[in-house]
Formats: structure tokens, C-alpha cells, sequence
């Protein structure tokens, strides 16, 4: 096991000196937030000169380590500036599917002048992880097997000669915890306006210990923004030993490995002979592929939060594959997650209805109507102002699917023989949706046409947007053009399947 790592985000993270707090601490040399310079430059006026000396002399280094990242991942995105000498860079993450540290995937906008936003609900995914308890022997039998071959061919395998798997198990990880805290300053920088005090927040996590942690340090990094005036807490945390809108939990569906594995099949069969071609004995298969890949993205985010940079924080696991081949595991993750609880299991959405009545009964401020995994013996506030829930990637892509988001159309489901090619867009990508802390936010908007500043406007009345990772969601089920605006009793009427409790296939889970 490796040492659990840990330091308190605020101690660790020195909060910018005076009246800057637009911004969040540059925590996120940690965690890849990526600024433009533009937004980096306006922040010098704020400064003394010494302070823009010691600027100039962090974008040195800064200019150093980007040329080195830039040289190692010939990343075409534009905004690949890289701000923070440990970040990975984004192309990489990218490929690492549900395993991806949060990134923004889109930009948040204000809404429109005529528009303000009354009610926020975020769910939210816990922060970076380590292995989940029950991959972790797949993990750690194909490093076990690759490490037992007296030799390695080629320099990439040359770490192997001395490898033990010490990560260690399904906690809450250092990156983890200070992304969470970063959404925490996030959520009060961008919905201040919303709440004026702890009541005005209603705060629930699952109660598996690494939710429960990224929730507590959600709260902190709220409070923090808020400079301490606003502490909020969780106010619930529900068991997943019983029936839970914030997990996923359905006996009888199918789990999306039979999809995996035919995908398995197609593009591993290369990997596993070269690999035992240059680790003679080892006796990889196919299955070992997908553990020694998924070494990548674990190790990395697991030295990510002890202070390397992001070169040397990057697992050599990740060498060990080809960009073609990254491109495939994160085809693998997009699989998973759509046969999972996804759309392409006829038992998958069924296990978002709880949460989706759950927000139907927010924003129509009205009792919950739910006779799927909703609790009636648990509190349940209505109108506040802010909801926030803690939950698993799985759930999220259920609930995405049970509203209707992410809906690939007819022929766009993954197919588990074929990967599209690189130039297609494909909206059921895994990393957009569901990577470590991400959030679903839906904004309740109130409405005036009569508003002065819009003359113009026609909306009148109650209306929502939302958000998946900054990433504006289209919403056309509900008749939203593209400012992804639906009037809150269209967006009700199209979420038939949530309020008919799911049409039996929550009683199909379990007879
Ligand atoms: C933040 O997360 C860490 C785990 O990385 C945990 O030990 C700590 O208790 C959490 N903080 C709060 C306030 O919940
Ligand atoms: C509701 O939650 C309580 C507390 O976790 C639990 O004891 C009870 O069994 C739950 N009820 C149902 C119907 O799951
Ligand atoms: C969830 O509810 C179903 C239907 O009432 C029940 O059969 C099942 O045992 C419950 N699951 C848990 C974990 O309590």
C-alpha cells in the first residue's frame, strides 16, 4: 500500500493575497486548470511588482515545462497552453475516459438579461479515486504477470524490472479531494448572488467514505470563497445498503461486459503479442491489456497529488501504449458506460429515475412523486436555493440517460465492433460526461419579458438550462434552441418515463 497522502487543501494551496477572489487558489497546479494567458495578464494589475517579478520568473519554468509537455504530446487543442507545470496534458486525460481528473468541457455563460437563475441543483461526481476494490485485482494480476518476465525488450519497459503494484484501494485520493474543493469555490464564485446563508443550501452525499469526503471538501472550498460566511454542511447521508437515488443499484441488469469484451477483442489482440514478444513469459492476455492500461490514468492521478509535476507524476505505464491505443481504451470507456447504465441496457436508465423525480419535485417546489429508489423517511426540503448531491459515475450516466442527455440518435450508439473514426463527433464520450468530480447543474431560471435591460425579450415565466461539465446541454427534447432554454413545464412533460416510474422496469430489477 502507498502512503495515504493528504494535506489540507487551504493550508496547502496559498490563497491570492488581496481582493482577487474571482479566482480560485492556485490549487489547480494541481489539478489542470488551464487559463488563457489573457485571463493570466489581467491579473497582474492586482499584484506589486514583486510579486509580477516572481510571475516572470514562474513563466521561465512555465515556458520550459510547456515546451516539454508540448514535445511529448502533440496536442492540436488550442487552448493547450499550459498554465501549471503539473497538469497532464488535456489530449491525454481525455483518453482516460471515467478515469479523466475534471476538466471543463465547454463554457459556462451568464444567462440571458432577461433571465435569473433562482434555483441551482448540482450532482456531483466524488474526485479522483484510487482503483475501485473490485478492479483491483485485475490491476494488479496483469502488472504481476508483465513484472514476472526475466526480460524487457525496448526502454519503455525498462521500469518493469523493478515494478510493485502498491496503490492502494477505493478512497478519496489528494487530487480527488482539492478538485472537490475547487467545485466547492467554484459553485459560490458563480451562484453567490443565490445564497445568503447556510439555510439556503441543502447538501446530501452517498455514503460510501470517498463521497462523503468530496462532499466535505466541496463544503470547504465553499466556505473558503464565501470567506467564511457561509459554512454550509451535509445535511444527508444515505445509505447504500438500502435503496438510494444517489447509487446506482439494479440486481438484475446486465453490466455492459459482453459489449466490453467484443471491443476487447478487436483491439487488444496486437497489444498482447507485443507485449509478450518483448516480455517473454509473462503470458499477457486480453484481459491484462485493460489492466495494464487502466495503470495509466490510476498511477498518474495517484502521484499527481504528492507534489510531482505532471512529467514525473505521469505513470510509465502510459508509454507503454500508443495514441492509437489510448484512442481505443477510451472507445472501451464510452462502451462501459453506455451499456452499463446507459441508454443501451434496457435496465440502465431506470436507475436515474430516483434522482430525476427528486429534481422534477425542486423545481416545481413540490412533494416528490416517486415510487422507485426515493426515501420518504429521509428530509427532503423544498425551496431552496441550492441542491447539491454527492454521488458515482454510474448513477450520473444513468440519470443522464433516464432525462435524455448525451442521446446519440439512431445509428450513433458505440458500437462495440467498430470505433468511428477520429474526425467523427461523437456525443457519447465518457470523459465529457462522467470523468472524477464531474457535475451536472441544472439552473431555474424566473423570466420577464418586461425586464429593461431586454427590451426584446419574449420569454416570460419559469424556464430551465443545464450544464454537464460547463458543457451546455441542447435540450431540443424540450424544444430548446441554442441557448439550451426549455420552459420548466415542457421540460416536466418530456420526463414521462421518470414520472411513470420508469413503465416497470424499476419491479424488472428484481423480479
Ligand atoms: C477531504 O478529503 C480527504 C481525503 O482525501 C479526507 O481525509 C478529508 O477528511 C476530507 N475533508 C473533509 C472536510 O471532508
Ligand atoms: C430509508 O432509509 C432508512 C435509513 O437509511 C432505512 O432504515 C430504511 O430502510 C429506508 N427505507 C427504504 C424503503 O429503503
Ligand atoms: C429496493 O426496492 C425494491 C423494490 O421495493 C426491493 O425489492 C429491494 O430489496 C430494495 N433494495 C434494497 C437494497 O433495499
Amino acid at each position: 500500500m502507498s502512503t495515504p497522502y493528504y494535506t489540507d487543501p487551504e493550508k496547502n494551496f496559498s490563497l491570492p493575497s488581496v481582493g482577487s477572489r474571482t479566482q480560485p487558489p492556485e490549487q489547480s497546479g494541481r489539478i489542470s486548470a488551464r487559463r488563457s494567458l489573457s485571463d493570466f495578464s489581467s491579473w497582474i494589475p492586482k499584484y506589486s511588482w514583486r510579486t509580477v517579478f516572481c510571475l516572470l520568473v514562474f513563466a521561465y519554468y512555465l515556458g520550459f515545462f510547456t515546451i516539454r509537455t508540448v514535445l511529448s504530446f502533440k496536442s492540436p487543442h488550442k487552448y493547450d497552453v499550459q498554465t501549471s507545470q503539473n497538469s497532464f496534458s488535456e489530449k491525454m486525460q481525455k483518453l482516460w475516459g471515467p478515469y479523466a481528473p475534471y476538466y471543463p468541457v465547454g463554457e459556462y455563460v451568464p444567462p440571458p438579461l432577461e433571465c435569473k437563475i433562482n434555483q441551482v441543483n448540482i450532482l456531483q461526481r466524488h474526485g479522483a479515486r484510487y482503483p475501485a476494490l473490485l478492479d483491483v485485482p485485475v490491476y494488479r494480476n496483469a502488472v504481476e504477470k508483465l513484472t514476472s518476465a526475466k526480460k524487457f525488450k525496448g526502454a519503455n519497459m525498462h521500469f518493469l524490472k523493478d515494478y510493485k503494484y502498491t496503490l492502494g484501494e477505493d478512497d478519496l485520493l489528494p487530487l480527488g479531494a482539492s478538485q472537490s474543493w475547487e467545485a466547492g469555490w467554484h459553485a459560490y464564485e458563480r451562484y453567490r448572488g443565490l445564497v445568503g446563508g447556510e439555510d439556503d443550501l441543502f447538501i446530501r452525499a452517498s455514503d460510501l467514505p470517498r463521497v462523503v469526503d468530496s462532499a466535505g471538501n466541496w463544503t470547504r472550498g465553499f466556505a473558503a470563497a464565501s470567506q467564511k460566511s457561509i459554512r454550509p454542511v451535509t445535511d444527508d447521508v444515505l445509505s447504500e445498503e438500502v435503496n438510494n437515488t444517489l447509487n446506482n443499484d439494479c440486481p438484475n441488469a446486465d453490466d455492459g461486459s459482453a459489449q466490453m469484451d467484443t471491443w476487447l477483442q478487436q483491439f487488444a489482440p496486437p497489444i498482447v503479442a507485443r507485449l509478450n514478444a518483448a516480455a517473454r513469459g509473462a503470458n499477457i492476455d486480453m484481459k491484462d491489456v485493460y489492466g495494464l492500461m487502466s495503470m495509466c490514468p490510476f498511477e498518474s492521478i495517484v502521484k499527481a497529488g504528492s507534489g510531482l509535476s505532471a512529467l514525473d507524476a505521469q505513470s510509465p505505464f502510459c508509454d507503454l501504449f500508443s495514441e492509437d491505443e489510448w484512442r481505443a481504451f477510451e472507445y472501451h470507456e464510452d462502451v462501459k458506460k453506455y451499456y452499463k447504465t446507459g441508454p443501451g441496457n434496457t435496465l440502465g436508465p431506470v436507475q436515474g429515475v430516483g434522482y430525476t423525480n427528486e429534481l422534477l419535485a425542486r423545481l416545481t417546489d413540490s412533494p416528490v412523486r416517486d415510487h422507485t429508489t426515493h426515501n420518504a423517511t429521509r428530509p427532503f426540503p423544498l425551496g431552496r436555493a441550492m441542491y447539491v448531491d454527492f454521488s458515482h459515475e454510474n448513477a450520473m450516466v444513468a440519470t443522464y440517460a433516464a432525462i435524455g442527455l448525451f442521446d446519440a440518435g439512431v445509428g450513433g450508439a458505440p458500437d462495440p465492433h467498430r470505433m468511428p473514426p477520429e474526425e467523427e463527433e461523437r456525443v457519447w464520450v465518457a470523459s465529457h460526461m462522467v470523468p472524477f468530480s464531474a457535475r451536472m447543474v441544472t439552473e431555474r431560471l424566473e423570466c420577464m419579458s418586461g425586464a429593461q435591460e431586454a427590451v426584446d425579450a419574449v420569454r416570460e415565466g419559469t424556464f430551465i438550462r443545464i450544464w454537464v461539465n460547463d458543457a451546455l446541454q441542447p435540450l431540443r427534447f424540450c424544444g430548446a434552441n441554442e441557448d439550451g432554454i426549455c420552459a420548466l413545464d415542457a421540460f416536466v412533460d418530456s420526463q414521462g418515463y421518470a414520472r411513470r416510474d420508469s413503465d416497470g422496469d424499476f419491479e424488472r430489477c428484481y423480479t
